[in-house]
């Protein structure tokens, strides 16, 4: 297709998802700090309710970290069942027997505890429990007519901004092909942000999923769908994790600095909610698809590659950004400013030990991994659509 029509063809889709995920949304009752998990147990039995599934996964439950929130439920008269069968990318059958149990055990609401693969899985429970069906009928936009079980969201980990978000991603039993469910009732009804319960991330997993959070809040930011309120959110995510990452990496026990990247995530999530992602999401959900690369290290990778041929087409936004994040002033020229902000990351990546390279992407898979990302990329509301060479230039710049 010529690229005048290629541009037509892409905007024109893009315009009817834009009704979509341009309404203003209901954000969670937020809570924030150390000890403030226990803050939401009050209010979850404050809402009447008399039993809830604990959607979690085995080794956050082996490490104890779903002990003080059962003690509270229970101590305030909530019932707890525990379904801890998530694993990373849940698949549809993940999802189904976590909606098996709660109908079983006759749970009343749900609450998430984890990272985003608890909160996706907990977010379709509620919503499939509340409409009869299973996880596979909720897949797409807006399939189900009743609202979600009461949902809750405690994450422990800083990076998807899951919490904030009216989309959970399933994978395919068979396949493992993601596929989104996109529903406002999937916005949690409340959240708590408790650093106290990221203390023990370790510091390769605080990286990736940080980076994950600071790439919501810059495609968010340089997209065309950005609004006041999702600028205003994305900026203060991004400086956020300029300020916190590298601390938080180095000193995990450094509440300020998980709380600032837990609040980081949030608020990357509030911004994509609305203005969505773009590229980077596009390749690097491919090579997780592919070869399993996680969601938050693929991202930091590609990042700044991206940014990189994004320069031209988003050299204001960028250099907006630079000069909200304190990188220099607006004596600057954009193009001096875009590139301070990108110089930023690659930097950023260094400190924290992201790796340039990857040994996983295999050359003949280059070509159907630039056909996917491209693929992806023009259902984003991106700034400017990539040509196939420069897409595989950043896919070979990835390869050790
Ligand atoms: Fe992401």
């Amino acid at each position: 297709m010529p690229a005048f029509h290629k541009e037509l063809f892409y905007r024109g889709k893009l315009s009817l998802m834009r009704r979509v995920f341009s309404k203003p949304q209901p954000k969670p009752l937020m809570f924030s700090g150390a000890g403030s998990s226990v803050t939401l147990c009050r209010t979850i039995a404050q809402f009447g309710l008399c039993k809830i599934l604990v959607v979690t996964d085995k080794p956050l439950l082996e490490l104890g970290i779903a002990d003080g929130i059962v003690a509270s439920l229970n101590s305030m008269g909530v019932e707890t069942v525990i379904y801890d069968g998530v694993k990373p990318d849940p698949t549809t059958q993940v999802v189904d027997d976590g909606i098996a149990l709660l109908r079983q055990s006759g749970c009343d609401s749900v609450l998430a505890l984890g990272g985003g693969s608890s909160i996706d899985t907990a977010k379709v429970v509620a919503l499939a429990a509340a409409n009869d069906c299973n996880a596979e009928s909720c897949k797409g936009l807006n399939q189900c007519k009743l609202p979600a079980l009461p949902l809750f969201a405690i994450p422990t980990t800083a990076g998807t901004g899951s919490e904030g978000t009216f989309i959970a991603v399933v994978s395919d039993n068979v396949t493992h092909e993601k596929s989104g469910v996109v529903d406002v009732a999937l916005i949690p009804r409340a959240a708590a942000l408790d650093p106290e319960l990221m203390r023990g991330l370790p510091p390769h997993i605080t990286a990736a999923t940080g980076m994950d959070a600071l790439t919501h809040a810059i495609e968010a930011y340089i997209g065309t769908w950005g609004t006041p309120d999702t600028d205003f959110f994305a900026v203060a995510a991004v400086r956020l994790v300029f300020e916190n990452l590298p601390e938080a990496c180095r000193n995990g026990d450094n509440l300020q600095a998980r709380e600032a990247m837990a609040q980081a995530s949030y608020y990357g999530g509030l911004a994509i909610t609305n203005a969505m992602v773009g590229y980077v999401h596009a390749v690097s959900h491919n090579l997780g698809a592919k070869y399993g690369v996680p969601h938050g290290l693929g991202n930091a990778m590609v990042l700044p590659h991206i940014l990189e041929l994004m320069k031209g087409a988003a050299t204001d936004k960028l250099a907006e950004l630079a000069v909200h994040s304190g990188l220099g002033d607006t004596s600057e020229s954009p193009a001096a400013l875009a590139q301070k902000l990108i110089d930023r990351v690659w930097a950023l990546n260094a400190e924290i030990g992201i790796p340039k390279t990857t040994d996983v992407i295999r050359e003949e898979d280059v070509d159907a991994l630039v056909d996917a990302a491209l693929s992806e990329g023009s259902g984003y509301p991106t700034r400017r659509f990539l040509e196939r060479d420069e897409c595989e230039r950043v896919i070979r710049a990835l390869r050790a």
